[in-house]
């Protein structure tokens, strides 16, 4: 399959990568993966490329004189390999200008809250210290700011009294893999179409960005 050419940045343990894999090793989505990036050595995301002979890489931030540096050589790395559009999956880092301009509204975020609730780290302690009832998580492009870029889809989850921060992101993280894919079927249809901050999802379905799961107990 070829298809839309992907490029995966992560840092950690890249279960949203995974689940983009999946979704293309059995055909349901028309992408290629070109390359995942990482910032981490560590990082269990080259692990997965491996196992599928993904390109790989990975970049140290330290070796840059400044950040706009280290994201000018993940924009080249990235066009080098023809890639279309770039995936942040778990990549911890405020993307800078360099990368931005090199690919406008053709980088997606996956973020564990519902923007523009509790951006930045740990939404879903955050969801959870704060009190609120509905979290979930959001598919956006990036802008220059932190999660603030044009929602595309957003699915909802109860935060129940019991819940610690594993139990609700265990609850997110299966919503993660499920609209991450998503939305970027819908890139590859030529369907997203950004306006100012809106993103219309065009030959809308009712359900086209929007997943609300699992139902409340008795309901
Ligand atoms: C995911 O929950 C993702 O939403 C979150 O990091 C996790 C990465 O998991 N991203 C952020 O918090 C970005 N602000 P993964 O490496 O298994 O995909």
């Amino acid at each position: 399959m070829a298809g839309l050419s992907l490029g995966v940045l992560a840092s950690g343990r890249g279960s949203n990568l995974q689940a983009i894999i999946d979704e293309i090793e059995a055909e349901r989505l028309d992408a290629t993966i070109r390359i995942v990036i990482v910032d981490n050595p560590d990082a269990y995301a080259t692990e997965r490329a491996k196992r599928y002979s993904i390109g790989h890489m990975y970049i140290d931030p330290k070796g840059f004189i400044s950040r706009d540096e280290f994201f000018k050589k993940i924009a080249e790395e990235l066009k080098l390999r023809g890639v279309d559009l770039v995936i942040l999956a778990g990549f911890m880092r405020i993307v800078r200008k360099p990368l931005i301009d090199a690919f406008p509204n053709r980088i997606m975020n996956i973020h564990p809250a519902l923007l523009p609730s509790f951006p930045g780290l740990h939404g879903q302690k955050q969801a959870g210290d704060y009190g609120a009832r509905i979290t979930g998580c959001t598919v956006h492009f990036v802008d220059e700011g932190m999660d603030t870029g044009p929602v595309i889809i957003q699915a909802a989850v109860p935060v129940m009294p019991e819940d610690t921060e594993d139990t609700l992101s265990e609850r997110i993280l299966k919503l993660e893999h499920r609209i991450y894919p998503e939305a970027i079927r819908l890139y590859a249809e030529g369907r997203l179409k950004v306006e100012g901050r809106k993103v219309k999802v065009e030959g809308n379905r009712p359900q086209d960005g929007y997943i609300v799961n699992p139902p409340l107990r008795g309901a």
